[in-house]
């Protein structure tokens, strides 16, 4: 799939057509799977659900996986089985808004740390500090793809006997000294969203967990919890997966090491080209003998990121800002708690600094090369 195009423009010079930051991606075999699903599958609840399920947690390394309709319905689900209503749980401020609504969604309250000094991980004392103070779980965002530095969050987790739920809506693939992500803590929860590393082509979600009873629970609250067809006796939703977007997922997955192995060499020509900026730019963490990431976005900071971002657009070059406003200074959790901002100044910089490069494995390596010389461009035409 070709992502530059020549194009003629209406005086006739040559253009390029523009580079997306991020691009869902459909085949001719995901279309057929769709197809097949359709036409013999049952609609709700079908066999390719149970076989995205098993394929899911095997790829994974988890004994059960319960396919839903969101990311965060998976969310909202785990927090529900593990019964935090009434209790604090710490997350992280550097999210999106879905990891800290789960908490409240279930009944609980979302208490803050920032992130840390280095990367995009929690600030280990910010999240001791909750512990101390009664916070009864830890629940950390792999973001971007990167995965967080479990070993101190699972000492601090095993200190304070407090599960630790991975929000993996942005990692399918990335991996913790071998370990895959969702298989670390307690539970984890995947999002299918179109623009993720793997998607079912609409809204989508997993957990995925290694303890039966949590699985039990999350697929009873996914289905009105019902113990037949109708009798319940808990209070439920219909956040199931569709059969058709199941079938979608499980010829996504088949697909899913190969493109994060390209989303991995694109990061590391942003690397090697970006790397004699370093002292205008900052690069994300990126791997390490311990954390195989998975780029789910390929994230710099820089101080001025609009003007940038304005001048990428002008190339054809789409960029995002992943995210604009940390979760404390949202409006809805301003009201309810009164942050303010200075709270969590790390994650406040970054808010005004962080730029999302294109980054998906149908980029060529001539976009690369064209997205990395723009940047360049422009650091020589601001300094001259
Ligand atoms: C980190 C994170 N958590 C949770 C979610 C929620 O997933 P969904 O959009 O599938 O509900 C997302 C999706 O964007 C996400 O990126």
């Amino acid at each position: 799939m070709e992502t530059i195009v020549k194009l003629e423009d209406k005086l006739g010079r040559t253009t390029r057509s523009s580079i997306s930051q991020a691009k869902p991606i459909l085949l001719p075999d995901m279309e057929e799977a769709a197809i097949d699903a359709l036409r013999n599958d049952k609609f709700v609840g079908g066999e390719n659900v149970a076989k995205f399920e098993e394929e899911f947690a095997r790829f994974i390394g988890a004994k059960y996986a319960v396919a839903l309709s969101s990311g965060t319905a998976a969310l909202d689900f785990i927090f529900m089985a593990l019964r935090v209503q009434g209790q604090k749980v710490v997350t992280t401020t550097w999210s999106f808004i879905a990891s800290a609504n789960s908490i409240m969604h279930a009944g609980g309250q979302p208490v803050f740390a920032d992130i840390s000094e280095t990367d995009y991980s929690l600030d280990t004392s910010q999240v001791k500090f909750h512990l101390e103070k009664g916070a009864k779980g830890i629940l950390p965002v792999h973001i971007y793809g990167q995965p967080v530095d479990y070993d101190s969050l699972q000492d601090l987790g095993d200190r304070y006997h407090v599960p630790i739920v991975e929000d993996a809506c942005q990692a399918h693939g990335a991996r913790f000294k071998g370990r895959y992500v969702g298989s670390l803590g307690i539970a984890a929860a995947f999002s299918f969203y179109p623009s993720k590393n793997m998607t079912v082509l609409g809204d989508g979600g997993m957990v995925t967990t290694n303890d039966e009873s949590i699985a039990k629970q999350v697929s009873k609250i996914r289905d009105s919890g019902r113990t037949s067809q109708y009798e319940h006796d808990i209070l439920g939703y219909t956040a199931r997966l569709n059969t058709v977007n199941a079938a979608i997922g499980r010829v996504q997955l088949k697909h899913l090491k190969e493109w994060n192995e390209r989303r991995r060499s694109i990061a590391n020509s942003y690397f090697r080209k970006l790397a004699n900026l370093n002292s205008m730019i900052g690069l994300p963490p990126g791997p390490t003998s311990d954390v195989e990431p998975v780029f789910h976005q390929f994230v710099i900071r820089i101080k001025n990121r609009d003007e940038l971002k304005g001048y990428l657009h002008e190339k054809g070059i789409q960029c995002n800002v992943h995210y604009p406003i940390p979760i404390h200074l949202q409006p809805l959790y301003i009201n309810l708690f009164g942050f303010k901002e200075g709270m969590f100044p790390r994650s406040e910089l970054l808010a005004k600094e962080c730029l999302s490069l294109p980054m998906h494995p149908f980029l060529s390596d001539e976009d690369v090369d064209y997205v990395s010389e723009e940047i360049i461009s422009f650091f020589r035409r601001i300094s001259s």
